[in-house]
């Protein structure tokens, strides 16, 4: 490893920031250190999310928007604390547009569901492309049909970018949605949003942006480009599992209906009918994940506090270097744009070795990948492969890393007797 990745100029210091850590400083059971190449999955957790978490079972845990006693009040106020710090976090207005979820495939189908149940018409269509993940094509998919609303696709390019001379004829004045991913989890290609807002708006398209992958690596303002929804998880966002976010325009939720129903989402019951609560109420039926969300906070201060310009120029730094060593490896095919396009991820394929037994030999060193289709198999098939090898990095990422995953590349080369 060089010098330069435990210090770098910016004053990013990876070696303090794995030390904030616990699970990358473990040993594994087979004595191996852990090199942890799956944030794209889920990010692993720093000691101030683990902590913020146990904080809240240890000292005041409670039902949410229910208890006035000291405990209930205390998890009120930390929840709306979380919620305030996601609202400045995302650029949004009104802290009411910050709706508490399950995650982003929760988010994504509650728009589809509760604004496509409602806004969507007989040959209105929807747009989406062959790269978003199955959470954010498959509920698209169902509402269409339910509705008899038209999917569409932006074509991708040879490099699986969107092809922006396409969306002349794509979006057009039937448009009524347009959804798409900010950052693709196979390629880590990053979609021009700005471009696709422009032409949606032309016709009154709302646009809903996943940012399952773009949240945890780049700057987001929900306001520039100015987006209707943005869906994210918490646990790619070094954040607690179960806990998501969805943002909406104001105006939007107010239209909607709600999703799910049950306890906290009303303003009234009758035998016959019921009202809704004003959002975010209105959509967080039941009891939310409550030490999560509050320990989301934790987790968006952790990212806030290293910032996205210093995030960027660690991860851009690792993914160049992963990009030129894997490329030195034999009979490597990598997908997707160059390194000036996307963020830190690289789905790659090597010729004659299956994805999952490369993740299993890696998996000996140690070194851990994602395999398979990654939930886009419609991507897959553009690729001409029914599975791929998937490194995806974070900000607790070194060059030594990416050298333990070179080494057990061709440790895995030999055993599949490729070497
Ligand atoms: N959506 C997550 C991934 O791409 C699970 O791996």
């Amino acid at each position: 490893m060089s010098e330069s990745s435990v210090i770098e100029t910016s004053g990013f210091d990876v070696e303090s920031i794995r030390q904030q850590f616990p699970i990358l400083n473990k040993p594994l059971p087979n004595g191996k250190s852990v090199v942890y190449l799956d944030t794209g999955a889920s990010a692993q957790k720093p000691q101030s999310v683990i902590d913020k978490e146990r904080e809240v079972y240890e000292s005041y845990f409670a039902n949410a928007y229910r208890g006035v006693y000291y405990f209930g009040a205390q998890v009120d106020e930390q929840l709306e604390a979380a919620r305030e710090q996601i609202r400045q976090f995302i650029g949004a207005r009104s802290s009411s547009e910050i709706i508490f979820t399950s995650g982003t495939t929760m988010s994504i189908n509650l728009v589809a569901n509760a604004w496509g149940r409602k806004f969507l018409h007989p040959g209105d269509e929807i747009v989406i492309n062959e790269m978003e993940h199955h959470a954010n094509f498959v509920p698209w998919q169902q509402i269409a049909a339910e509705r008899q609303a038209t999917l569409k696709f932006i074509p991708l390019t040879d490099d699986y970018r969107l092809d922006l001379s396409s969306l002349v004829d794509v979006i057009t004045e039937r448009t009524k949605m347009v959804a798409l991913t900010g950052m693709s989890n196979v390629t880590g290609a990053i979609n021009p949003v700005a471009e696709v807002v422009a032409k949606a708006k032309q016709h009154g398209a709302v646009v809903l942006v996943d940012g399952a992958q773009s949240v945890p690596h780049a700057p987001t303002d929900v306001n520039n480009p100015e987006i209707d929804f943005l869906s994210f998880s918490g646990h790619k966002l070094y954040g607690p599992t179960g806990i998501g976010v969805l943002y909406g325009r104001e105006e939007l939720l107010e239209s909607m209906d709600p999703f799910l129903c049950g306890g906290h989402m009303i303003s009234r019951v009758y035998k016959d009918r019921s009202e809704w609560a004003a959002s975010p109420a209105k959509f967080e039926a039941g009891t939310i994940p409550i030490a999560q969300a509050i320990a989301l906070g934790a987790a968006v201060d952790f990212v806030a506090a290293l910032g996205f310009d210093a995030i960027h120029q660690h991860e851009e730094k690792i993914l160049r270097y992963a990009t030129s060593e894997l490329l030195k490896v034999p009979a490597m095919q990598i997908y997707g744009p160059s390194v000036d396009d996307k963020g830190a991820i690289i789905s790659f394929t090597m010729e004659d070795a299956h994805a999952e037994d490369l993740a299993n030999l890696l998996d000996i060193k140690g070194v851990f990948v994602r395999h398979g289709h990654h939930c886009t198999m419609p991507l897959h098939d553009l690729m001409g492969v029914s599975a791929s090898v998937r490194v995806s990095l974070a900000v607790y990422n070194n060059e030594a890393d990416i050298d333990r995953l070179v080494e057990s590349l061709h440790f895995a080369r030999k055993k599949l007797r490729l070497a």
